[in-house]
């Protein structure tokens, strides 16, 4: 299969062309007893590269046969015609294949290098858009873990998106509205000071607002003027408007110092406020489908048939609530986007409410609620404890950001004190660490975050595959080869090289399942297994060594460099060419 994308040829999934290559011999050696299509999906990759590339289990064919597998197996090998394969062997109830290590060396090779950063790049999105909700923290509130795991999760997915084709839509979905804000505008009318607040933004807000509760303890008449500081703003008061304007600003822009940091960027911060004007259609629209229900002078969808709480759409005060404002960002999202997918990276405490929203889309006959995912993850804990504000472990992640950078900066000093860019490369590695610990757990699983764990350069860390690269990079630099046009022969005939080959040829797989799963762990995973067999390839041959070898073995170093750097950009993590 060739694929045409951003004007490049290549091979969709490089290891089709193996894989049936390896069911056309099983094909031709039997006698019509499985059809192409159910051979194709019978074969397996053995867990060890001793066993083979591809293996076929003979006993799916001992039912038909009335034979013991072991001896399918061996009457197979017999008959299937070895031409293209290094060698095909029997091994119990399994026929082994060995592709020929050197006509794939070549073919990934070539491939590798003439596709560059766009090796794995395939049209599964047909240039559909698809937006994904992320990030989204709330104004005047710190940024948790929470945040950020959404952020790091929803950026990759972002990249993975985009590498098959899609467009994704990063949106920032700001809890931008809601009655904090008339606390937060009678807190400040009371002790507020506007150079306090330009001062350290997040934090003065947060102040406020906690004196805004003890205070409130005692003169409960303060909730009264906070509902009506909040009625202000719902009326479009002037002032008010003016307060909360203000407050969105001074947070956002706390909020772009951790995005840059980051360098992750949205294309939309349309955020809860975004909606105000755009909720009478959905409860119009919920009333035309008689979907709507009074109880206890609420208004609200029930959803008993889908095993669910009713989804509350209207409080008796005629305030509408968190989901009425997603159903108005779902529909809007749809109009405006036409969106082949839909996604939500929202932690999976939100579980609950997702499902209530697909739930009354689909109530609405709307179709494409189907398209609409939730991509939940897990808790990001320390010392196995849950971090939270309540608890009083707010962890400031402008804190854990910049103690990673420091941590870097010592690394790097002690293993080369003469870098040049030195700065630079601590704050990509640093930072690169922190969010590759977050990407290569499983996005459901909880973990834990040790700093000095997380910043490691040996382990499964993000600096440990950055440095694998920079070590690729530096190997290049002094044979005088740009990674980037590398020329001269692909014929390795190396065995010790055969790891990081397959490895090189699986990564279309790699990427395809990340994306299909939602699941950039997926592809820090193989990063990390690429640098492991790079490294130890490394340390087993003499690369530089002047043989008529020299030339392919750079070539295979060059196509480790590009796929590492193509893997961590995925991640959103950078890659420096030296560190
Ligand atoms: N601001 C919310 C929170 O911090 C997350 C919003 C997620 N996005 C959405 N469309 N509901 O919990």
């Amino acid at each position: 299969m060739r694929g045409v994308f951003y004007g490049q040829f290549f091979k969709e999934d490089f290891m089709q062309d193996y894989k049936l290559q390896v069911a056309n011999a099983i094909s031709a050696a039997i006698d019509s007893q499985l059809s192409q299509d159910e051979i194709l999906s019978k074969i397996e990759i053995p867990k060890a590269l001793n066993l083979g590339d591809y293996a076929f289990p003979a006993f799916v064919l001992s039912k038909v046969l009335r034979k013991a597998p072991q001896a399918i197996a061996a009457e197979l090998v017999e008959k299937i015609d070895q031409t293209g394969f290094e060698k095909i062997e029997a091994v119990g109830p399994y026929v082994n294949f060995f592709l020929d290590k050197q006509a794939y060396a070549k073919a990934i090779l070539a491939e590798v290098l003439a596709a560059k950063e766009n090796f794995g790049n395939q049209d599964l999105g047909a240039g559909r858009q698809v937006p994904i909700d992320m990030s989204s923290p709330n104004i005047a509130k710190p940024m948790s873990m929470g945040h950020l795991r959404s952020t790091v999760i929803g950026n990759s997915i972002a990249n993975l998106m985009a590498k098959v084709n899609y467009k994704p839509v990063k949106i920032n979905h700001l809890g931008d509205w809601g009655t904090q804000f008339g606390k937060l505008m009678c807190a400040y009318e009371m002790w507020g000071s506007e150079a306090e607040i330009k001062a350290d933004p997040i934090a003065t807000l947060l102040k406020y607002y906690v004196r805004f509760h003890e205070e409130a303890e005692a003169k409960p008449e303060l909730n009264d003027q906070a509902r009506h500081w909040f009625k202000r703003l719902e009326d479009g008061d002037a002032e008010a408007t003016r307060l909360w304007k203000w407050f969105r600003e001074e947070s956002l822009k706390e909020f772009m110092e951790v995005y840059d940091e980051l360098e992750i960027s949205f294309d939309s911060y349309n955020g809860e406020a975004f909606y105000n004007d755009k909720m009478d259609e959905i409860v119009e629209l919920l009333e035309e489908k008689h979907l709507l229900k009074e109880s206890q002078g609420a208004q609200i969808v029930d959803l008993d048939k889908y095993n669910l709480n009713p989804a509350l759409i209207k409080r008796s005060d005629g305030a509408t609530l968190y989901i009425t404002r997603d159903l108005a960002a779902a529909l809007y999202r749809k109009r405006t986007y036409d969106f082949a997918q839909s996604l939500y990276v929202v932690g999976n405490e939100q579980t609950n409410h997702f499902k209530q929203l697909k739930a009354v889309l689909k109530e609405m006959g709307y179709n494409w609620s189907d398209d609409i995912h939730h991509i939940p993850f897990g808790l990001i804990t320390s010392g196995g404890k849950k971090l939270s504000t309540r608890a009083g472990r707010v962890i400031l992640l402008q804190e854990v950001l910049n103690d990673a950078v420091n941590l870097a900066t010592k690394q790097i000093e002690e293993k080369n004190p003469t870098l040049a860019n030195k700065a630079e490369v601590a704050h990509q590695v640093g930072v690169g660490a922190v969010v590759f610990h977050d990407l290569k757990n499983e996005r459901l699983n909880n973990f834990d975050f040790d700093l000095e764990e997380v910043v490691r350069f040996e382990g499964e860390t993000g600096p440990y595959v950055q440095y694998s690269r920079a070590r690729a990079m530096s190997i290049l630099r002094k044979a005088g080869v740009d990674a980037d046009a590398v020329t001269g022969s692909y014929d390795l005939n190396d065995p010790e090289a055969w790891e990081t080959l397959r490895l090189l040829g699986d990564f279309p797989a790699i990427v395809k399942r990340a994306v299909t799963e939602y699941e950039p762990s997926v592809v820090a995973k193989y990063a990390i297994h690429l640098a492991k067999a790079f490294n130890k390839y490394y340390a087993h041959s003499r690369i530089l060594a002047d043989d008529e070898q020299k030339q392919a073995r750079l070539a295979m170093v060059a196509a480790v460099a590009t796929v590492l750097k193509e893997a961590l950009r995925l991640l959103g993590v950078g890659a420096p060419d030296e560190m």
